[in-house]
């Protein structure tokens, strides 16, 4: 009752949506993958930094070359997802922010002048940017499976470069037969929340 998301879209987003380990062969097109960047891009980040970026695996000789770099347990769902996307975080975020946060530009080197500075952001604000895309792909009726499990300094070497750093691989589609693991708990209200 105190929700103001209809049920329908709750259901969408959070309590009926899994991660899904197959897929159909429905293709994942760049209209939809536009849509929900175009949608989660309005999710916050410090200063606006917007560090995460995406990188999609779509040719088949870039999906194999991913494949190597996935752990066991996780190479054959991402050898059939219908879409695989890189997501990482840019270190150099900063010659972006006068464009980003007009109305400081001098942030660009009084705040994220040193490395390790931009390094500890772009890795916060990334992974907060990677959240808000795994919903919206679930927003546009499709299914994520995110992964860590994966070699990240081989996946740096093969798809990024210095500047970057891998944070999650995720297959995207529509979720096919057996696609669930069986649903694990959650923490209770109780369990995480205190009041001082
Ligand atoms: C950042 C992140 C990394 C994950 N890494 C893996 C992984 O390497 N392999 C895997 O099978 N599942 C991985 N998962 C899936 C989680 O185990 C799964 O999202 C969680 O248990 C909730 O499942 P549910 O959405 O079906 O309730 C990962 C999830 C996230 C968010």
């Amino acid at each position: 009752m105190s929700l103001v998301l209809d049920s329908a879209a709750q259901d969408l987003l959070f309590r009926e949506a899994r991660t899904a380990n197959a897929f159909t062969d429905e293709p994942v097109t760049d209209e939809q993958v536009r849509a929900i960047y175009d949608l989660v891009k309005y999710g916050p980040t410090s200063m606006n930094q917007s560090p995460l970026r995406v990188t999609l695996v779509r040719s088949p000789e870039a999906r194999e070359r991913l494949v190597r770099h996935m752990a066991e347990g996780n190479r054959s769902k991402t050898a059939a997802a219908p879409l695989v996307a890189i997501l990482s975080a840019d270190n150099e975020f900063h010659e972006e922010l006068p464009q980003l946060f007009p109305h400081f530009p001098q942030a660009k080197d009084a705040v994220f002048g040193e490395r390790p500075v931009r390094e500890s952001s772009a890795a916060l604000n990334a992974a907060l940017q990677a959240a808000y895309f795994i919903i919206g792909v679930r927003a546009a009726g499709l299914a994520a499976g995110p992964m860590t499990g994966c070699d990240m300094e081989g996946l740096r070497k093969e798809f990024l470069d210095d500047d970057h750093t891998p944070l999650m691989v995720v297959n995207i589609g529509r979720p096919g037969p057996d696609a669930w693991f069986p649903r694990s708990p959650r923490l209770d209200y109780e369990q995480v929340v205190t009041t001082v």
